[in-house]
């Protein structure tokens, strides 16, 4: 089965989201959508999602699921809006309660913040399947960047999230809080065991030396031969010593601190106070 996948790249956060539709009825879902958020002046804007709300509209598509591969740190989830204006269940991975309580600490978030994952319609764990239209969706957990990293294959794509990159750029960073590159390395192997042909859809793509053009679609065969991470055989120990020296040089995401307070709530703002205004906070030296 050969999902229909439409990307959507956003150059301000590098983040491909997707909507994935079933070739045979009107069922679609998307994949890890951005709300645009201006860090400088604290204002949300819907420019991203509405280019895909316009495209699936245009379609006559059903939206059945908003599909999150994992906590983002880089860009806040449109999720709840596209839920609002289109329906559907936003899902993530079940290990998502792991994450809100290593940030719920962070945050000093009180006790009106669960961290049950009941602000999602759905926690997934690997092994569960689910439908969109006629096509199955399997879960595959593949932790190693957060814990709660999910790849969901859907026929004969995988939507990787932040585990696999482009080949020439490699592999995601293992240093946020639960991430591990020994795990990222099991996961990967899970991902590298279905079969070659198997699309790859990245979440990211920041070019790469001597590629000048934004690229988020391989195979499971080029990343074998080829991601300069862990392609050609590459062994766990090499691979461990390799991604944790190299993620001690890399800075933050510009945009960490607001998009895990909004995302670890599904893509919802924290509660407003009593004059109805919205804060996010600034925690110092602690991530
Ligand atoms: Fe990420």
């Amino acid at each position: 089965m050969t999902p229909l996948v439409k990307a959507f790249f956003d150059e301000a956060t590098n983040t491909v989201s997707y909507v994935a539709r079933d070739p045979q009825s009107s069922a679609c879902a998307i994949i890890d959508p951005v709300l645009d958020f201006d860090h400088a002046s604290g204002r949300t804007n819907t420019a991203s999602a509405d280019i895909i709300i316009s495209w699936i509209t245009e379609q006559a598509l059903t939206l059945d699921w908003v599909l999150e591969s994992h906590v983002h740190a880089d860009h806040l989830s449109a999720a709840p809006y596209l839920q609002e204006k289109l329906g559907g269940k936003i899902g993530i991975g079940a290990n998502i309660t792991v994450v809100q309580d290593t940030f719920g600490k962070v945050f000093n978030e009180g006790t009106e913040f669960q961290r049950d994952g009941s602000q999602f319609d759905a926690l997934l764990s690997h092994g569960d399947s689910f439908n969109i239209g006629q096509m199955q969706a399997d879960v595959l957990h593949t932790p190693g960047h957060t814990p709660a990293c999910m790849t969901y294959v859907i026929g004969d794509a995988a939507f990787v999230g932040d585990t696999l990159f482009m080949p020439d750029f490699g592999t995601a960073r293992c240093d946020f809080p639960g991430g591990s590159s020994a795990q990222l390395y099991a996961s990967i192997q899970k991902i590298l065991a279905l079969p070659d042909e198997t699309r790859i859809f990245v979440c990211h793509d920041y070019k790469a030396p001597g590629r000048d053009e934004f690229a988020w679609e391989t195979t499971v065969g080029e990343q074998k031969a080829l991601n300069v991470h862990i392609g050609n055989g590459r062994s766990i120990e090499d691979f461990t010593k390799m991604r944790d020296s190299r993620d001690a040089t890399l800075g933050m995401p510009k945009l960490i601190l607001p998009s895990l307070q909004v995302n670890m709530r599904a893509g919802q703002m924290p509660e407003p106070d009593e004059q109805g205004d919205v804060f996010l906070k600034l925690p110092i030296n602690k991530i």
